[in-house]
């Protein structure tokens, strides 16, 4: 969350950080500004609000600065808290939380310091100022060191005008060197320029950049040496081509992200050496967070009912408090992670790397912190997802982790020739869903005055049903749930009559009977129902509204088609409420924080 620029070389400054910023506003957008240094001073400005309303920076002067883009997490989003923050001779930026914020606060106003802002990025630069002995860098170690918590940070220091300070623990941070200039970012986008070699900095490293190179420190404050970690890939334009926002772009690459995915695959080695420890392994536990975990959801089934091994998959952030550690038997660890920087996420790994688990992390980004944690990594081929809601990685996690339970379900002698043909046609099959989303234009325009909305489903379904809610809560903030059908007369039914719609998903042919009980359940109390399903048979039913028919394929890999409905009737609920499906409000792409 947050995102940070710096720059340091021979161009005006303002612009550049102005342009790579955008490429980061996906990692938040409540409030951004800038700061450069220029004829002895800091030039600052910064607003609430997206990156354009600080569009008026442009002109600052200066060949040095640092910039940000915000996602609170201490402080309103508003002018006062918005980066940098100035104190005396420092400027700084900064991703993360300070977690003895408490306590720093108390020290400072002992010692009178007149705090500006509600956030504790400001006690940083305020420390800094205080303890400041003529040398910004070994200042700065010593600050951090009694700072607990995570940080990205970029500082500028007026005695130092031709220098960008930077420094990372558990938050991305990447530093970029090039001919005659240097850049800091938090991610890979942001850096893009001709021929630039970028470095990762690791947990408590330390930086400072010029415009004829950059140099590292340990925590220490002493140098290090370090290699860079690639040249940076060339700069692709992020463009909504003749798509009115990111989100139908995306989701309209849904085929071609599985396709990809899958053809990735069958060239990487190690999805061939993965299956080999599927194959010995008795126990998979899976741990994501949000849309990646309801993908974890959808998968245990191909992983259990496909290769036999059991599967359990946690939430992340809850991985580590108190949940039972798996005993007996081979356990491969799954961190499943569009991103690669969701920090629950990156803390579940690292827990399961010392637990003695086999880790195995799954990200859409083959430079993130998490792909390359595990003892062995895959990527997805979804492409760079923009919205701030995951659509096409979430099919092309789903894409990855079928190939794997058929890969085990290969290696113990099974045979899954079905299976194998039907994950083959899983692209095509999307190509043929998304032509047939006419009608949930027509869903959202009952669905925007709704009070509150269940998505209901049993099996898979009850994992699509959790994703179809997640998505439209996050883009048209009515209240929603997915909830297991047969669950609802345990007590949430009391919350059901006619202003609530109830989206049904019904693609096992097994539990269609109990489903549809629980739709005539819902209907009685006078829901409108809208049914997703693999069977045109349920859709002429009184109770049904309306429905959309999902082109066939295994009842293991339907989630993978039962949510692309709900994804377009969270776009177009939305659209039809006025909302940027985009950027939906108090969100960010990139969860860093824990
Ligand atoms: C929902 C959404 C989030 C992410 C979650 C995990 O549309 O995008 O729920 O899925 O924050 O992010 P990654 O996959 O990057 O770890």
């Amino acid at each position: 969350m947050c995102g940070i620029v710096g720059y340091v070389g021979d161009r005006r400054a303002a612009p550049l950080l102005l342009e790579r910023l955008r490429r980061l506003e996906y990692r938040g957008y409540d409030s951004a500004g800038i700061c450069t240094i220029a004829e002895g001073g800091f030039h600052a400005v910064r607003r609430k609000g997206r990156i354009r309303e600080i569009a008026c920076a442009e002109s600052l002067p200066g060949t040095v600065g640092i910039a940000h883009t915000r996602w609170a997490t201490h402080g309103a989003p508003c002018e006062k808290n918005a980066h940098p923050h100035l104190c005396g001779k420092f400027a700084l930026v900064h991703n993360g939380i300070v977690e003895n914020d408490g306590a720093l606060r108390a020290s400072l106003l002992r010692q009178g310091a007149e705090l500006k802002s509600q956030t504790d990025s400001e006690l940083i630069v305020q420390m800094l100022d205080r303890e400041y002995d003529g040398d910004p860098m070994q200042t700065l170690v010593r600050v951090l060191r009694r700072v607990e918590g995570s940080y990205a940070l970029g500082v500028l220091c007026l005695d130092c005008p031709g220098v960008l300070f930077a420094a990372r623990r558990k938050s991305p941070l990447l530093v970029g060197v090039g001919e005659g200039e240097c850049l800091l970012a938090s991610d890979l986008p942001a850096l893009a320029s001709e021929g630039m070699q970028a470095y990762v900095l690791e947990d408590g490293e330390l930086a400072a950049l010029r415009a004829d190179g950059a140099e590292f420190y340990g925590a220490d404050g002493k140098r290090i040496q370090k290699k860079p970690h690639c040249t940076v890939p060339r700069e692709e334009i992020p463009s909504k081509g003749r798509y009115p926002h990111y989100m139908c772009k995306e989701m309209a690459e849904i085929p071609l992200a599985i396709r990809q995915s899958l053809c990735d695959l069958r060239q990487d080695h190690t999805f061939n050496d993965v299956c080999e420890v599927l194959c010995q392994t008795d126990y998979v536990e899976i741990v994501a967070c949000g849309t990646a975990y309801h993908a974890g959801l959808a998968a245990k089934y191909a992983f259990e009912r496909l290769a036999g091994i059991r599967t359990d998959v946690y939430l992340a952030g809850e991985y580590r408090d108190g949940l039972p550690d798996c005993t007996g038997g081979e356990c491969l660890t799954i961190a499943l992670s569009q991103s690669g920087e969701t920090a629950d996420t990156i803390a579940a790994a690292s827990l399961a790397k010392q637990r003695g688990k086999t880790l195995l992390c799954i990200t859409n980004a083959p430079y993130s912190t998490l792909s390359s944690m595990g003892d062995r990594a895959l990527v997805t081929r979804a492409g760079r997802e923009i919205a701030v809601a995951a659509t096409k990685s979430y099919q092309a996690q789903l894409a990855v982790l079928y190939a794997l339970s058929l890969g085990a379900a290969r290696a113990r002698g099974r045979n899954v020739d079905k299976e194998y043909a039907a994950l083959e046609r899983l692209p095509d099959d999307c190509r043929i869903l998304l032509s047939r989303l006419g009608r949930i234009g027509g869903w959202a325009e009952r669905f925007r005055g709704a009070r509150s909305v269940y998505f209901i489903g049993k099996g898979a379904d009850h994992a699509a049903a959790v994703e179809g809610s997640l998505k439209l809560k996050e883009l048209s903030y009515i209240p929603s749930e997915g909830y297991a059908a047969g669950e609802l007369k345990h007590g949430t039914l009391s919350l059901v009559d006619q202003r609530t719609p109830v989206v049904a998903i019904l693609t096992q042919r097994q539990l269609a009977a109990r489903l549809m009980n629980a739709v005539s359940e819902v209907a009685s109390r006078g829901a409108r129902v809208f049914l997703v399903t693999s069977f045109p048979e349920f859709c002429a039913r009184r109770e049904v509204i309306s429905s959309v028919v999902l082109p066939e394929t295994s009842p293991l890999f339907t989630p993978a088609l039962s949510v692309i409905p709900l994804q377009a009737l969270a776009y177009e609920t939305a659209l039809a409420l006025g909302n940027d499906p985009d950027k939906p409000r108090n969100l960010a792409k990139s969860v860093t924080v824990e």
